[in-house]
């Protein structure tokens, strides 16, 4: 199956990203546009693996406090529209341990650099660039979960399959 790592959001951050897709895709042209329960933050991509016991052990001995997200501003990778979030010391070192800890135990882990972000609209095409700046959004990473991604009638679901709280959550 295919496996990745995020943080999910908050109630009240979901409702605002989701907000900002929704002017996003009444701007577009065309696009696939991200369903509100599908948004997250990847820590971690680790494309066709086993979900194990063994793999939810290394997630589970994963154990950072909770820590502060800073979220804003649009940006893009070619026609993938995203909203940023900020860098921090505490989500570089998370994402980091967590890539690590997978590689040695040979996970295939992506091991392109983290640049994270948050996917708003994929192949999505615009008259003119869209002016639309999601706001600024703070919330506490408190967990991490394992998901599936799946295609379910020609939908892209995302199946949580193993949750860690973090310290102090
Ligand atoms: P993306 O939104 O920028 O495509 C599930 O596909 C999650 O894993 C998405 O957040 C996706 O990022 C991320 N991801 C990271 N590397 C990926 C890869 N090589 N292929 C597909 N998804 C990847």
């Amino acid at each position: 199956m295919r496996l990745f790592i995020a943080v999910p959001f908050s109630n009240p951050v979901r409702n605002a990203l989701g907000g900002v897709v929704d002017r996003l895709r009444k701007e577009a042209l065309e696009g696939r546009f991200t369903r509100p329960e599908n948004l997250h933050l990847t820590l971690a991509f680790l494309g066709e693996t086993e979900d194990t016991p063994a793999l939810r052990e290394l997630i589970g001995r994963i154990a950072p406090p909770a820590f502060s997200l800073e979220i804003g501003g649009l940006g893009r990778f070619g026609d993938l529209y995203w909203a940023g979030v900020r860098e921090s010391p505490a989500l570089r070192a998370l994402a980091s341990s967590l890539r690590r800890a997978l590689k040695e135990a040979g996970y295939p882990v992506d091991d392109k650099p983290f640049r994270p972000h948050i996917t708003l609209a994929r192949q999505a095409r615009f008259a003119s660039p869209p002016r639309i700046e999601p706001p600024a959004l703070s919330m506490t990473a408190d967990q991490i979960i394992l998901m599936e991604s799946k295609r379910i009638d020609g939908r892209l679901v995302y199946v949580p399959r193993f949750r860690k709280t973090l310290l102090g959550a």
